[in-house]
């Protein structure tokens, strides 16, 4: 059956509970086949508002209170990564507006850092209203949940990702920087690691019929949020190596070829269990990361076989 990108485009929050991950990510396979501009984009973000506070998590909370200990720990685990890293990359976007080469660029870049501002909240309300906790404030929560210590998270968004945007910061007319910021930003961060985890996460909740959870339609609405981001990635760079493929072709597979090791590093798990107990294999989920990625390149019209 075809997919109706139009009906997904235009879901309500409510309506996301009966749509698949698989299918929202259909719309960069489609974008990469007949591009959208930058501007078609901004519009698409236009139609797809969504508000956290719209969200219920009363069922999710009933669903955290018998969980067993196992379950618990998987979940945080999952979840620490996400919440901080929709904080990080909150925090490092602004220099990517301010080094942006056109105004539609611009424009579609502001919309982004409003989502990820959109989706940070969108974490902190299920920390409070599922887990529970005493923290005052964001700055509290964040420093409670902060994720324990896996050197490819830290290694891309406590080093790379914020030299990256202190690079922009310093010199916004530095389109290098600007070209290896996206790559890491929205190939590395977005298209690999962040849409491989909530696909799964996603399709683990689908296989045990969690879709009316709040969380299920939320992170569905975050998931239709980061393909659009991850078109515009694509379309940035599918456009530079276009115009001058000696100079940009190199920046970005030297980016990627840095960055491969820390991807599989943040995918794993302290605990295998943590993915075999819910039906699926590290390797699976490295796999889909891994073709999601050569996808990707194939459209921006590079490879990483050097
Ligand atoms: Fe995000
Ligand atoms: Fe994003």
């Amino acid at each position: 059956m075809a997919v109706d990108l139009e009906r997904i485009g235009r879901a309500s929050l409510k309506e996301l509970g009966d749509i698949r991950i698989d299918d929202v990510l259909s719309f960069i396979d489609r974008g990469i086949e007949n591009m959208p501009s930058y501007m078609d984009l901004y519009r698409r973000w236009e139609v797809q508002q969504w508000a956290v506070a719209d969200l219920d998590f009363s069922l999710d909370r009933q669903d955290w209170l018998e969980s067993d200990d196992l379950d618990r720990k998987a979940t945080l685990w999952s979840h620490r990564l996400f919440f901080n890293g929709e904080e990080r990359v909150t925090a490092t976007l602004a220099p990517f507006v301010w080094a942006a080469p056109t105004p539609e660029i611009e424009i579609f870049l502001s919309t982004q850092m409003v989502d990820e501002a959109r989706h940070t909240v969108f974490f902190e309300k299920w920390w409070h209203d599922v887990v529970g906790t005493e923290a005052r404030d964001m700055t509290q929560l964040l420093a409670e949940i902060r994720p324990e210590a896996n050197e490819g998270y830290n290694a891309l968004f406590y080093d790379r990702l914020p030299s990256t945007a202190q690079r922009l910061a310093s010199n916004p007319k530095d389109f290098d920087a600007f070209i290896e910021g996206v790559t890491l930003y929205h190939i590395v961060i977005e298209a690999t690691i962040a849409l491989t985890g909530q696909r799964f996460e996603l399709e683990t909740m689908r296989e045990q019929g969690l879709t009316d959870r709040g969380f299920y339609r939320g992170f569905t609405a975050v998931a239709r949020d980061e393909s659009r981001h991850v078109n515009f990635g694509i379309k940035i760079l599918q456009d530079a190596v276009r115009e001058d493929p000696q100079r940009f072709a190199p920046i970005i597979q030297q980016t990627l070829v840095e960055c491969l090791p820390l991807i599989s590093g943040t995918l794993d798990p302290p605990d295998p269990r943590y993915i075999t107990e819910f039906g699926h294999t590290e390797s699976e989920i490295l796999t889909f990361a891994f073709e999601s990625l050569n996808k990707r390149l194939r459209a921006i019209g590079i490879n990483l076989a050097a």
